[in-house]
């Protein structure tokens, strides 16, 4: 990234943070070039003290010379955030939004700009160990994409998709996932207790049953099925063919369909400015 113009940060919070520890640690970026924009004078001073980057207060004088806007608030935040920039970001920069929900369409049309990577990460990206699903409007140049690939890596992996419908579905599967995943855990650790563990031997046999789980798929030079994985440790008449007999009993693989076909929805309602609570709408459906 040669040229002096900002990459400029709306919205300086634990995400921002983690991209721009990503972008200085990984030497993608030198500190002096960015610059995080927020309300709070004290956060900023924070960030700019521990990192050596700039700040300004002013969202609007923050973007003025940025070569990428990257928004960060709130998805509470956006319009109001949006309004306010509008006509102030240079026209031939890139702005790349994280924010949940936020079409591109919305941000172009309420910013007047065209050049727009949206972008899903999730909650792992706080430590580099995030993933992150993102497309471009038509007008986001090759260059540019580049550019946005190499800010996002310093979140974790990425994967660009051309069309933006999948940044719904990344929202369900892997934006929100790790909620999933936490309260599978938390489950799990409960029932270690139950048994009669310590919780912190509960949480240590737990923690690390996921993690070398998930090695154990991802680090294998041949990949395989899932389910085959989970039949190699299924023997006849043993525990796991016990304990995955209540699973599916109590409707465990649709219960996870199903939940995140929810996820799915309310990322759509969301993005087209639905209702701020989501009714639970099984007792209309009969369940
Ligand atoms: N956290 C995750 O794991 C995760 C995962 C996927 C996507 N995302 C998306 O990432 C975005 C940021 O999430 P986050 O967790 O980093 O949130 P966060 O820590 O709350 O950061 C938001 C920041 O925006 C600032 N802000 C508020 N009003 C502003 C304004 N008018 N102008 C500029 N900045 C303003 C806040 O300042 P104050 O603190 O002073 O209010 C705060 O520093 C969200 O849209 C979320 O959908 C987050």
């Amino acid at each position: 990234m040669a040229e002096n113009r900002s990459i400029s940060f709306i919205g300086p919070g634990v995400m921002a943070e983690a991209m721009i520890v990503g972008l200085i640690r990984n030497h993608l970026e030198s500190p002096e070039n960015l610059i995080a924009c927020g309300p709070r004078h004290e956060r900023l001073e924070e960030l700019s003290n521990q990192y050596q980057i700039g700040f300004n207060t002013d969202n609007r004088e923050g973007v003025k010379n940025a070569r990428v806007v990257v928004l960060s608030v709130k998805p509470q935040r956006m319009d109001r955030v949006l309004s306010g920039l509008q006509n102030a970001v240079p026209l031939d920069a890139l702005i790349l939004s994280i924010v949940a929900g936020a079409t591109i369409e919305k941000i172009s049309s309420i910013l007047c700009h065209h050049n727009i990577v949206r972008s899903m990460p999730n909650t792992p990206a706080q430590i580099g160990e995030g993933i992150t699903v993102w497309t471009a409007s038509s007008e986001v140049s090759g260059n540019q994409k580049e550019e946005a690939r190499c800010i996002l890596s310093a979140l974790g992996d990425e994967i660009y998709v051309e069309e933006e419908s999948y940044l719904d579905m990344a929202t369900a599967l892997s934006g929100t996932g790790p909620a999933y995943i936490f309260l599978f855990m938390e489950a799990m650790v409960d029932a270690g207790v139950h048994l009669g563990f310590p919780r912190r031997i509960a949480e240590a046999l737990v923690a690390k049953t996921v993690r070398g789980s998930v090695d154990y798929y991802t680090k294998r030079e041949d990949p395989v099925h899932l389910a085959r994985l989970r039949n190699e440790v299924t023997s006849p008449g043993g525990t796991s063919a016990a304990a995955i007999y209540y699973l599916e009993k109590a409707g465990f693989r649709t219960a996870i369909s199903r939940a995140i076909w929810a996820a799915y929805e309310r990322s759509r309602e969301l993005g087209k400015g639905g209702r701020t609570h989501a009714p639970d709408r099984s007792a209309e459906n009969g369940e």
